[in-house]
């Protein structure tokens, strides 16, 4: 069939933008999007037994033990709207670990993309992050302000946004970054994420077009 979904991992430091992408991706590409913080910030919040055991470790701006977070990952990527639309992986793998367990079960993307930004920038955009709790949609202070005073009233902070809680997510990230990269290092495109996001997204877009066009090629030569 020519109608082979994409396939995409997104990927980069605490604060790269990744999950602002990730909805401007979603927008254009329809792709499923599958983002562990997410799914795991929504266990927390409903007091599921795998929000209380995240929690804590969460908090303290270290990772969830790998079975808990693959677990969830393999169940939602094997639901049949992923496999219809394609999908958009958002924080996962995170560990070498984490990448051989997609590898064991041939759950490989078409492309990789990682962020890239200076670490006093990513502090910076940490600390000024709001989330809002009715849509999802991700903010910053100062970078992207609210539309309206009454959704800048609701916004929220996220607990492992204090300036020593990011700093430990990215050495644990820095840690883990070159194995992980190691196992995708043949789909692996970098993207300057140091600039304003619909200039990010538009070096993005291209390589998710690209990735599809190939996709489309290798099935119809096939
Ligand atoms: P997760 O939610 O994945 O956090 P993260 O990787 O630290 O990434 P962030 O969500 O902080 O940042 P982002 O890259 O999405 O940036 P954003 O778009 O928001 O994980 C949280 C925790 O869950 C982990 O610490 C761990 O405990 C656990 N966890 C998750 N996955 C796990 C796994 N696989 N294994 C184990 N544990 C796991 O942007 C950041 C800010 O910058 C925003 O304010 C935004 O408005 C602003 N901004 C975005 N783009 C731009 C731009 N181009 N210019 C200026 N400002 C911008």
């Amino acid at each position: 069939s020519t109608n082979q979904p994409l396939k995409v991992m997104i990927s980069g430091a605490p604060a790269s933008g990744k999950g602002t992408q990730c909805e401007l991706i979603v927008q254009k590409f329809g792709l499923v999007h599958i983002s562990t913080g997410d799914l795991l910030r929504a266990e927390v919040s409903a007091g599921t037994e795998i929000g209380n055991k995240a929690k804590e470790f969460m908090n303290a701006g270290q990772l969830v033990p790998d079975e808990i977070v693959t677990a969830m990952v393999t169940a939602r990527l094997s639901r049949e709207d992923a496999k219809e639309k394609g999908w958009l992986l958002d924080g996962y793998p995170r560990s070498f670990s984490q990448a051989e367990s997609l590898e064991k079960l041939k759950i490989r993307p078409d492309v990789y993309v990682v962020l890239d930004v200076p670490d006093e920038i990513l502090i910076d955009r940490c600390i000024g992050r709001k989330l809002d709790p009715v849509t999802g949609k991700i903010y910053h202070l100062k970078n992207i302000p609210p539309e309206t005073e009454e959704i800048k009233a609701r916004l929220v902070t996220r607990p492992d946004d204090t300036e020593e809680k990011v700093k430990s997510r990215l050495d644990i990230y820095k840690q883990n970054a070159k194995s992980i990269s190691s196992t995708y290092s043949n789909i692996m495109k970098k993207v300057d994420g140091n600039r304003p996001k619909e200039m990010v997204f538009k070096d993005v877009e291209s390589l998710l077009s690209q990735a599809k066009g190939e996709k489309v090629k290798t099935a119809t030569s096939g």
